[in-house]
C-alpha cells in the first residue's frame, strides 16, 4: 500500500502513529496469549515469547509519546487490534511451535512492508520525529519475522490457511486505520 496525503483532517504521518501504536497493541496482545498459554504447556517458548512482549511494549510507549506530541487520539482500530491480537495469539499457541512461530511470521511480514512504505512517505515530508519513530523499531520487527521463519514459520503447509487468515486481518486492520 502506497502512503498518501491524507484526504481529511487528520494528517497522514498522525495516523501512521496511531495505527502503528494501535498495531503494537495488537502484538502485545497476542504475545500476551502466547505467554499465558506456553507459561502452563509449553514453557520452553517462555524466554523466546517474553523477549518479543518486551519489544512490543516499548514500540507501544515509544509511539503513543509521539502521539501524545500531536493529537494525543488513539486509533478507532485501536481495541479491533487488541481483541483480534489476542484471538490470533491464543488460536496459534493451539496449533503448537509452528503455530506460534507461523503468526509471528505472517503478522511481521506485513508490518514490516507497511514500515518500509511509511518511511518512504515520511522522508517525503520531511517528518523527522515520525520517521525516527518508525525507524527505531524496524530492527526488532525484522528480528521477530526472522525468528517466526527460522523456528518454522512457514515449514507447516497446513497452516498454510491460518497464515493467510493472519496476513489478511493485519493487513485489514492496517487499512482500515489509515481511511
Ligand atoms: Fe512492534
Ligand atoms: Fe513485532
Amino acid at each position: 500500500m502506497k502512503y498518501q496525503d491524507s484526504k481529511n483532517s487528520l494528517e497522514t504521518a498522525t495516523k501512521i502513529l496511531k495505527v502503528n501504536h494501535a498495531g503494537e497493541f495488537g502484538a502485545v496482545n497476542i504475545y500476551k496469549a502466547q505467554l499465558f498459554i506456553c507459561k502452563i504447556f509449553m514453557k520452553q517458548h517462555v524466554p523466546m515469547l517474553s523477549n518479543f512482549l518486551d519489544d512490543e511494549t516499548r514500540h507501544l510507549n515509544l509511539f503513543w509519546e509521539e502521539i501524545n506530541r500531536r493529537s494525543g487520539v488513539k486509533c478507532k482500530s485501536f481495541w479491533l487490534c487488541g481483541v483480534g491480537g489476542y484471538f490470533m495469539g491464543l488460536i496459534s499457541t493451539l496449533l503448537g511451535k509452528k503455530g506460534i512461530m507461523a503468526c509471528t511470521w505472517a503478522v511481521e511480514s506485513v508490518v514490516i512492508k507497511h514500515l518500509h512504505n511509511q518511511l518512504v512517505y515520511l522522508s517525503s515530508k520531511n517528518d523527522v520525529a515520525a520517521y525516527n519513530c518508525v525507524k527505531s523499531i524496524l530492527d526488532d520487527e525484522i528480528n521477530h519475522r526472522d525468528t517466526g521463519y527460522e523456528q518454522g514459520g512457514t515449514a507447516n503447509f497446513l497452516y498454510a490457511p491460518f497464515r493467510f487468515m493472519v496476513s489478511t486481518f493485519t493487513e485489514s486492520v492496517i487499512r482500515f486505520g489509515m481511511r
